[in-house]
């Protein structure tokens, strides 16, 4: 018989993991045990991939050969680029990712795994998806076709594939951050989907489609879109006191705030702000900056919440002008390498993943034919 039911599995142990470790009370987080405070201070999104695909972070040789690789499968089949301008335009970009990520395995079923085969698959992916946003976004924006542009780091070339300009230093940084501190979340929503998907030794492909539509809910990498689009709607620092106690009230809930493992401040929140600062500073608008520190403090005051990462993720991307319905496509575009890392690690170590409910249906009902129910 099923024991006790945990709700949205919360606290529930579902597999043993060498990638991420959270500490919820201490506000820790570590990527396969470095601490991403270290991590985002000092290293580049490319290392960071490397650390979680691999377990251990690169020679200098290995990082010089894995930015190769990645510069060199940026590229799509251009069968796909064709169906992706035949896309309405007004499409969700979360639903084009989707629709990509799925259509890219038809072309290239030999990397899709299962097995370790699949690094490769992994690595297309992480290089290809800015290639598949651009094209998509270039397109309905009306901005010239997605060329390729060698020389550039992963975050550098994110910003150029989307905006058709390349980033200042401080814009690519502050990419390259927001892509480490985003890169892995042990087992968060998308992650278990693209891992009960591998379970079944399905293909990577296949997984990392399954996380891209749990990524896409409001509940997980949708809340940053959201938090820009209250923080246009508030306007201005003194009005955010009337409007979060009014959503309270109404009990609603505050996008980029409360996390289901941490009990102190996410971690990543604390870095993301600085650099929500620092971004600001530097484009002489701290509008953001400002309306979310009092969010925050109003926040806390009115329901003992901290901020997670959402909150300040939105605000760094509008300021590199990055519109919002690009926000969780870009968050897809750094957990990526932790979607891929957790599935070749399923397939290393595979149990079919298959809970169970508790059944609270009836159980005596007598089937009438269909002309004779009422
Ligand atoms: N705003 C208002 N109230 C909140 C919020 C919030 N953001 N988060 C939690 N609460 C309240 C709940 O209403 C509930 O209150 P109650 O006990 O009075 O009913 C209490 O806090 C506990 O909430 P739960 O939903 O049980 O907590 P859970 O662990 O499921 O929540 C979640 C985690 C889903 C992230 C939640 O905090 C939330 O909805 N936050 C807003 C969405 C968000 O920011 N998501 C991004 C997560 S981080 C990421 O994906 C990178």
């Amino acid at each position: 018989m099923p024991g006790e039911v945990q709700r949205g599995l919360e606290d529930v142990v579902a597999l043993e993991s060498r990638i991420c470790f959270i500490d919820g009370r201490e506000g820790r987080l570590l990527y396969r045990g470095y601490d991403i405070r270290d991590l985002a201070a000092h290293a580049t999104f490319e290392e960071v991939a490397y650390l979680l695909w691999h377990g251990r972070l690169p020679t200098a040789a290995e990082l010089g050969e894995l930015k190769r690789q990645l510069e060199a499968l940026r590229s799509v089949p251009d069968e796909l680029v064709r169906e992706l301008y035949e896309l309405p335009m007004g499409a969700n970009p979360m639903d084009v990712l989707r629709t990509a990520v799925s259509a890219l395995a038809i072309y290239e079923p030999e990397q899709a795994g299962p097995g370790p085969s699949s690094i490769g698959g992994a690595q297309h992916l992480t290089a290809a998806l800015p290639t598949i946003l651009g094209a998509y976004h270039r397109r309905r924006m009306q901005l010239p076709d997605l060329v390729p542009r060698p020389g550039l780091s992963h975050a550098a070339y994110l910003v150029y594939a989307l905006l058709n300009r390349e980033p200042t230093e401080l814009e690519a940084r502050a990419v390259e951050v927001a892509l480490i501190l985003h890169a892995d979340h042990d087992l968060n929503a998308s992650t278990f989907a693209a891992r009960v998907t591998a379970s079944t030794l399905s293909d990577l492909y296949s997984a990392v489609t399954s996380a891209v539509g749990a990524l896409k809910g409001p509940l997980h990498g949708g809340a940053n879109e959201r938090v820009v689009e209250l923080l246009e709607e508030i306007g201005t620092p003194e009005k955010v006191e009337g409007a979060v106690r009014a959503k309270l009230a109404r009990h609603e809930r505050i996008m980029g705030f409360g996390h289901r493992v941490y009990k102190v401040e996410d971690p990543r929140a604390t870095i993301l702000r600085e650099w929500s600062r620092r971004l600001g500073e530097a484009k002489g608008n701290l509008r953001y900056y400002r309306l979310l520190e009092k969010m925050v403090e109003v926040v806390h005051r009115e329901k003992g919440l901290y901020p997670n990462l959402d909150l300040y993720s939105g605000s760094v991307y509008t300021l590199l002008g990055v519109p919002i319905d690009l926000f969780t496509p870009v968050f897809a575009a750094s957990r990526v390498v932790g979607w891929t890392a957790h599935v070749l690690e399923e397939y290393d170590d595979l149990r079919l993943i298959r809970p169970v409910s508790r059944y609270v249906g009836p159980t005596d009902l007598v089937y009438a034919p269909v002309g004779e129910r009422s």
